[in-house]
């Protein structure tokens, strides 16, 4: 089975666009979506639209999806992803805001293979950064293999009987085989807002039966998303850092 992995959309309706066309005539059977569909962007209908369209669907919810729903305050987030968040809940169409309410909270589990978070398996807010955050989620939980988001940035990994090992990709398509006996912790890197210093959409293709997973990065119309933000109202800074990826 060839899964399609998307997360940290952020209603980019321009990425999330490039990154269907370009994987048009690639092979998929499933969509599996980490969460975090909207804020920060313009385009919050078009984007639930978009994904809502992609069926079969697995999705899980992120914490911009809970508090543009209305199902949290948002009085973690800073001032500009507030604002966004808040942008977002005003125009959310009814049928949208209850579709992403309606979200599960991860992790789930996706065809007895493998599992999806949005932050970790153990805490859906929580976020991995580093090797020392993925130690702990590896001790805390038995999957072995699990996608996340919220950290924006492409990652893999992976726990070996003796030893983690990060897997950083800059290339522009990535193939890397999984191993017997290695757990993983796979993050395919967000679509809507990067943060790895590289501006490109980020997302992953995982085949299950190989295994193995390939990341693609994908350039999408970074101006007219930037233009589309900045229209709207939205704060400066985040049409800002699409062009920077951070
Ligand atoms: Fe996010």
């Amino acid at each position: 089975m060839r899964y399609l992995i998307l997360s940290d959309i952020h209603s980019n309706h321009e990425a999330l666009s490039a990154v269907l066309k370009h994987v048009r005539r690639k092979r998929w059977d499933k969509v599996v979506f980490l969460g975090d569909l909207v804020g920060y962007g313009a385009n919050p209908n078009q984007t639930v639209d978009m994904l809502r369209k992609l069926r079969p669907l697995v999705g899980i919810r992120g914490n911009h999806d809970k508090v543009c729903s209305g199902l949290e305050s948002g009085e973690m987030f800073n001032r500009v992803a507030l604002e966004a968040a808040m942008w977002t809940r005003r125009k959310l169409t009814r049928s949208n805001l209850l579709w992403l309410k309606a979200l599960p909270k991860g992790p789930a589990i996706v065809d007895q293979s493998f599992a999806i978070s949005h932050g970790t398996p153990v805490d859906e807010d929580a976020y991995i950064f580093g090797e020392i955050e993925a130690l702990n989620v590896f001790r805390r939980t038995p999957h072995e293999v699990c996608f996340f988001g919220h950290s924006h940035f492409p990652v893999i990994f992976a726990l070996s009987p003796d030893a983690i090992t990060t897997v950083l990709t800059v290339a522009p398509a990535f193939r890397y085989k999984l191993q017997p006996g290695v757990r993983y912790l796979i993050n395919p890197g967000s679509i809507g807002q990067p943060r790895d210093g590289n501006p490109l959409a980020s997302f992953a293709i995982y085949d299950s039966d190989a295994p193995a997973v390939t990341i693609y990065r994908i350039a999408y119309r970074v101006a007219e998303a930037q233009s589309k933000i900045l229209k709207a109202g939205l704060p400066r800074p985040l049409a800002d850092r699409l062009a920077l990826g951070r």
